[in-house]
């Protein structure tokens, strides 16, 4: 699915945002309040459970990593808040159009980078697009004369920080019913939507890696001895097995909730 802004001064907002990342943050608590605010329900809406579990495992990370909290949490718990219009894959623009409207400029761009990791157009759960391909050396690309949405030109101009990267890892642990591995979380999605195969086996080494690098960074910090993460990086490579990398997958995604837990 390509995906675009409603308007061209989204657009251009974007773009600037991108090469001017804002430093005026909300705190976890306005977040918290603008995710619930509209929820007039005794029950919020299982989308909203999951804002809040992954803005838990985001202040979790960043506690990790000594960076601040408060923000990595805000942005947990908004990023999905374009779920307000839509459940498909828009949502993640029409949440940044949402945050835009209201001024929450440096949250907003936690709605269009949540989704994809490591800045990758394609590394996500999602459908892959027709120009989009994975060499024999697992490496991505784009066929001659691809013409690139809006997010990808976002993507392809924004340099992603620490909150991105505990977004992306945030929201593939916490289902609407608390925090699970991450092995666990893809499984949850899986039965609501097939992962495309185009991308998949790509998408699975992109986050083995993220896994193991952030494990060692966090193990870094704490001074563990006995790393029970991989320095390798894994690609999708020909005649990789997606069992193969699954193996990998698991071993990183135990070893990560062990960690973080
Ligand atoms: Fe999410």
């Amino acid at each position: 699915m390509e995906l675009y802004f409603s308007n061209e001064s989204y657009k251009k907002k974007a773009m600037h945002l991108a090469a001017n990342p804002p430093i005026h943050y909300h705190s976890a608590q306005e977040a918290f309040d603008l995710l619930m605010g509209s929820d007039n329900s005794t029950h919020p809406q299982n989308w909203k459970l999951h804002c809040i579990n992954v803005g838990r495992v985001c202040g979790m990370l960043a506690e990790k990593c000594g960076v601040d909290c408060e923000h990595a949490r805000a942005l947990g718990y908004v990023h999905d808040i374009g779920r307000w219009q839509i459940h498909s894959f828009d949502h993640a623009l029409r949440g940044f159009e949402i945050l835009v409207d209201q001024g929450w400029e440096a949250e907003a761009i936690g709605c269009l980078t949540h989704s994809f990791l490591n800045g990758g157009r394609c590394a996500n759960n999602e459908e892959a697009l027709s120009d989009f391909f994975v060499d024999p050396d697992g490496r991505p690309g784009w066929k001659e004369g691809h013409c690139p949405d809006d997010v990808e030109e976002f993507l392809s101009r924004y340099a992603y920080t620490d909150f991105d990267l505990f977004l992306n890892v945030a929201d593939l642990m916490a289902t609407s019913k608390g925090i699970v591995t991450p092995v666990e979380r893809l499984n949850d999605i899986a039965t609501r939507r097939q992962i495309d195969p185009v991308n998949r086996g790509y998408f699975l080494a992109e986050f083995t890696n993220t896994l193991n690098g952030l494990g060692r960074r966090i193990e870094q910090i704490t001074g563990c001895k006995d790393s029970a993460f991989d320095r390798e990086l894994y690609y999708y490579r020909e005649g990789m097995t997606i069992e193969e990398i699954t193996y990998r997958l698991t071993a990183a995604s135990s070893a990560f909730y062990k960690l973080i837990c």
